[in-house]
């Protein structure tokens, strides 16, 4: 069994990895994207490959794996960049790493929330450039949180998250849009939130909208001129879930307009290429994909990784099988 891990874990999980037994494992060396040829190559000479979810896998690596790879044992719990079709239509298994980064991911949110919302990043920009004259009545005045309106869209694991932090810890009412008709005690037990029909009504009531969906197509640029033009005046857009959920243009058009008077992302189109747009709007938080980023949960996400390889290669079905 040849094993590959596409990019450098955790020290802990890598050596797990290597010592579980299961074959023989690659730790790609340097830790950088893999070219379209790399990928090529792989598919004729893994039979599981790790990746995670910087990695762009070409559309011609599907049928070039077909009878060689047996799984995408992902690293991470997004998996848009993998196409899950050609996937399974190429007898290629595909599992993710949910849970284990649901409290930090929702953590980072909550940190852009305030920092947007409390202009932190303008703050320390101007307080290292020797720019502060000191405290003065109407110095860098920013949003209230507490007790503020929340909207999430997406009301999974991480939304849940975020919800309960938002209104246990700062009181905030929260709404909610989500395909999925969510059970009242499942509201009640995560910041009372509420229901509504569309995102539009979502945003129409948010003081700050979080985004918590998947990427991928079925939500590509779903967040659009329609949405911002529905929030409320001043609103703030948080967006740790993936880039390509919002229409970027749109976001710009919003901030110029004002319906946004900030937005913290940890996430872009294209990523970690950024439209130079970005750099020119002070109200805008700028974090590099950081809502797993914590010492603990990246190697649980390694483990998690290797837990369902372990189960897939026994012949079992793996806890996080992405169906
Ligand atoms: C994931 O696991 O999908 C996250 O985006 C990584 O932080």
């Amino acid at each position: 069994m040849k094993i590959l891990v596409t990019r450098a874990w955790p020290k802990a999980a890598e050596s797990r990895l290597e010592q579980a037994g299961l074959g023989e494992v690659t730790l790609r060396n340097p830790d950088t994207s893999m070219s379209h040829d790399e990928w090529m190559a792989a598919a004729e000479t893994y039979d599981v490959i790790m990746p995670t979810v910087s990695d762009k896998i070409p559309a011609e690596f599907y049928p070039a794996a077909k009878g060689k790879l047996k799984i995408f044992a992902n690293y991470g719990v997004g998996f848009n960049h993998i196409d899950i079709d050609a996937a399974h239509a190429n007898g290629i298994a595909v599992t993710n790493t949910p849970d284990v980064l649901t409290d930090c991911t929702a953590d980072l949110a909550m940190g852009l929330m305030f920092a947007a919302a409390r202009r932190i990043g303008e703050g320390e920009r101007e307080t290292r450039a020797g720019g502060w004259k000191g405290w003065r009545p109407t110095h860098m005045i920013g949003k209230k949180v507490t007790g503020a309106t929340l909207g999430i869209i997406g009301f999974g694991r991480i939304g849940q998250a975020m919800a309960r932090r938002a209104h246990n810890g700062f009181g905030m009412r929260v709404v909610f849009q989500d395909a999925w008709n969510v059970p009242d005690d499942i509201k009640a037990a995560n910041g009372n939130a509420e229901q509504l029909g569309s995102m539009t009504e979502v945003a129409a009531q948010s003081d700050f909208l979080s985004l918590h969906c998947p990427g991928g197509a079925d939500t590509y640029k779903m967040i659009n001129a329609d949405v911002f033009g529905a929030l409320k005046p001043g609103a703030i857009l948080v967006n740790s879930a993936r880039g390509d959920v919002v229409d970027e243009d749109a976001l710009f058009d919003a901030l110029d307009s004002g319906k946004l008077s900030a937005a913290g992302l940890d996430v872009y189109h294209n990523e970690p290429a950024l439209d130079p747009r970005f750099l020119t709007y002070d109200n805008i938080v700028l974090a590099p994909h950081l809502g797993s980023a914590t010492d603990g949960t990246r190697e649980a996400m390694g483990h998690r990784a290797i837990d369902n390889l372990e189960a897939f290669l026994k012949g079992e079905r793996p806890g996080d099988l992405v169906t």
